[in-house]
C-alpha cells in the first residue's frame, strides 16, 4: 500500500509539473523561479492526499475489526488489522509530518510487533489482549486530548465494522 502510494505521489507530481511547465506561454526564468513552481506543487499536492481526519477513519475501523477477530479467534485477522491501521496513516507524512512522527511512535509501542497487544495476540491469550486493548484506546485518546481534540473519544465498537468471517480459524503465524 505505501509504495502504491509514493508512485500514485510521484506520477501525480510528474503530472502536475508538466502541466505547468506547459501552461507558460513566455519562460521567463527570472520571475518563474523554481521556488515558485516547487510551492505550488506543494500546495497543490497537500490538498489533494487525504488529511489526518480522513486517515483516522481508516485506523478506527481497523481497530474496532481488531478486536472482534482476537474474540472470534481469527488472529492472523487481528494481527492484519492492528498492521493494517499503520499504513492508513503513510499519507500523513507529506500533510502533518510533526503529527506523522507522533503517530509512528503510538504505532510501536501500541500496535507494532512487539507491543503488548501484539504479544497478546501472539500467545491467543484474549484476557491479556482486552487489558492491552483498553490501554491502547486510553492512549489514542491522549494523542486526542493533546492535540485539542479532547471531544473526540475513542470507545470500543459494539460490533465490527467489515463484513468478514471474524471466526474463521487462523494462527497468529498465518499472518504475513
Ligand atoms: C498522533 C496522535 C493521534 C493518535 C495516536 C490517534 N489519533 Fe485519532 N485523531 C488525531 C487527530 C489530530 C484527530 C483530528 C484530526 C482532524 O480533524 O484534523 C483524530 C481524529 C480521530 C477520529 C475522528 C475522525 C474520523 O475520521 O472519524 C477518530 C475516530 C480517531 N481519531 C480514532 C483514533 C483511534 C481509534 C486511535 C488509536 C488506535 C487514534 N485515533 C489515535 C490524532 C491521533
Amino acid at each position: 500500500m505505501k509504495k502504491m502510494f509514493v508512485r500514485a505521489a510521484v506520477t501525480f507530481v510528474s503530472l502536475l509539473l508538466l502541466t505547468a511547465g506547459c501552461s507558460q506561454t513566455a519562460p521567463n526564468p527570472a520571475s518563474t523561479g523554481t521556488a515558485d513552481l516547487t510551492n505550488k506543487v506543494n500546495n497543490i499536492v497537500a490538498k489533494a492526499i487525504p488529511r489526518f481526519s480522513t486517515q483516522m477513519k481508516g485506523v478506527s475501523d481497523s481497530f474496532d475489526n481488531v478486536y472482534y477477530a482476537a474474540k472470534g479467534g481469527n488472529w492472523a485477522l487481528a494481527k492484519y488489522m492492528a498492521d493494517l491501521a499503520n499504513n492508513f496513516m503513510s499519507p500523513t507524512q507529506i500533510t502533518k509530518p510533526q503529527l506523522y512522527s507522533l503517530w509512528a511512535s503510538f504505532d510501536k509501542a501500541n500496535l507494532a510487533a512487539g507491543s503488548p497487544l501484539d504479544k497478546a495476540l501472539n500467545s491467543k491469550d484474549f484476557s491479556a489482549f482486552k487489558t492491552a486493548y483498553n490501554d491502547v484506546i486510553s492512549n489514542c485518546n491522549s494523542c486526542h486530548a493533546s492535540q485539542g481534540f479532547k471531544y473526540i473519544q475513542k470507545v470500543k465498537a459494539g460490533a465490527p465494522v467489515t463484513n468478514l468471517n471474524f471466526s474463521a480459524s487462523s494462527e497468529p503465524g498465518d499472518f504475513h
